[in-house]
């Protein structure tokens, strides 16, 4: 998919790069992201918003894979940015992603976050518990600003994913509740504070979603209770944000909608209700993460060791693992791989692809079926553009990768390997312990 190809060699292509020259020019283990394929989704959201007729704003969650480089692409496409913590919101400052199109998220945004967001004046705050409102109206009030907000609520729908990644549902650390009143509350005193612009309400229902009906039903209950709210307070919220979620295929029987789709669901669902209410059509944001990535990463490793088990299972060992791409062994998520550089030969056995971490449940993909690898293969993992370089670590002070971009034959680093150098640059040896003094 995407610009991925076999070429004549038997070697995979991205973004017309072999990826044997990419091993041999950045080494491995090395994310590859198919730039062309990252600006293609953000059209079809795009796109599909354009043909809605909606006034729309979509905000790429920048969670999923937060780099200077990505925040260019996004903002060349015309995306706004939902950032979540100081560090997403230096890299889109740094990287001069336009504020106003910048989204502040999270259910615990600490004070100095809060202020180095006021200061920089970006878009919107996500407004996601009391705590934070109060905060929030104070510090916008000590610098003469104010802000606009939206009211992150829990619609009670549970989305049909895994249990770590749905956030819909009541039990859950996100939001106000719609179903206890609390969303109500908030609002009635969001209307007493100076400081806050009321923009209108945000839902998020879970991540790798499928199925348009969790949307549907998010719609119903915000629509429901965007009514209820005029009806108490005489306010009429003028954005609708229902977050992202929208699933990709990572192996066969994922089935996701084309993306299209997805929007089609929610700006049907959107004009309907709104319409049967008299109520004047909001403008539409959405928070895609995962669809806009995910497909277009690939991440490429060199084969090392193997443990045969006769009658069991072979092991293969890779130069990375759980500490680039730690899906796996958190959410049992599964991958798609081959040999990247003898993409053409015939499958002959079925082995399961381990990490280089002391520990066993550093495993990437069970039960792969490949060609006879042998140490120095290198074997290309798809897939993997969304929520594994933005959650890799140093476990086992291991390096994270580097990250390059490829397009129309051309390779850039949009982040370096990171050295051994880095691996102690934060470590301090206080003077008591140095070898003088003992
Ligand atoms: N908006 C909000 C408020 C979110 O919490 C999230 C994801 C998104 C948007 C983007 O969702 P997406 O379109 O990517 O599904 N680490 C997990 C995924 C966690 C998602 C957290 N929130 C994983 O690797 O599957």
């Amino acid at each position: 998919h995407g610009t991925s190809k076999i070429n004549d060699k038997g070697h995979l292509e991205i973004g017309g790069c072999d990826v044997t020259d990419l091993a041999q020019q950045f080494g491995t283990p090395l994310y590859i992201v198919d730039e062309e394929l990252v600006r293609q989704r953000a059209r079809e959201y795009v796109e599909a918003f354009k043909a809605s007729g909606f006034k729309f704003q979509v905000a790429y969650a920048s969670k999923a894979f937060s780099v200077m480089a990505m925040c260019a692409i996004a903002e060349q496409e015309g995306l706004s940015l939902d950032v979540v913590s100081d560090g997403e919101l230096h890299t889109a400052l740094q990287a001069g992603f336009p504020v106003q199109r910048i989204h502040f998220h999270g259910n615990n945004k600490t004070p100095d976050e809060i202020n180095m967001a006021l200061d920089a004046n970006i878009g919107c705050f996500v407004v996601d518990n009391f705590h934070e409102l109060a905060l929030l109206n104070a510090l916008a009030g000590e610098k003469g600003k104010k802000v606009n907000i939206l009211f992150r609520i829990t619609p009670g729908v549970e989305a049909h994913t895994h249990d770590y990644i749905s956030t819909g549902q009541q039990d859950s650390k996100f939001g106000f509740d719609l179903g206890n009143g609390s969303a109500k509350a908030a609002i009635g005193q969001a209307l007493e504070l100076p400081n806050l612009e009321i923009l209108g309400l945000h839902s998020h229902i879970g991540s790798q979603i499928f199925e348009v009906e969790g949307f549907r039903m998010a719609v119903d209950k915000v629509a429901d209770f965007a009514v209820s709210i005029r009806e108490e307070f005489g306010l009429t919220f003028k954005v609708i944000n229902l977050g992202g979620g929208f699933g990709i295929r990572y192996v066969e029987g994922d089935t996701p909608l084309p993306l299209g789709e997805y929007v089609a669901a929610i700006t049907n669902a959107i004009k309907v209700k709104f319409n049967q209410a008299d109520f004047p059509l909001p403008e539409i944001w959405v928070e895609p993460g995962r669809s806009m990535v995910g497909d277009a990463g690939t991440t490429l490793y060199t084969i090392g060791t193997s443990k045969d088990i006769p009658g069991v299972r072979k092991y293969v060992a890779v130069d990375g693992g759980m500490t680039d791409n730690p899906r796996p062994a958190l959410y049992q998520s599964r991958y798609e791989a081959i040999l990247a550089n003898r993409a053409n030969e015939a499958i002959e056995e079925t082995v399961s692809i381990a990490g280089k971490c002391c520990e066993s449940g550093d495993m990437l993909i069970w039960d792969l079926e490949l060609p006879k690898s042998e140490s120095g293969d290198l074997l290309a993992v798809f897939c993997t553009g969304a929520y594994n370089y933005a959650m890799a670590s140093n476990y086992n002070r291991i390096r994270r990768p580097a990250v390059v971009f490829v397009k129309d034959g051309q390779a850039d680093l949009v982040v370096k390997r990171e050295s051994l150098h880095d691996i102690v640059v934060n470590d301090v040896i206080p003077a008591r312990l140095q070898k003088s003094a003992l």
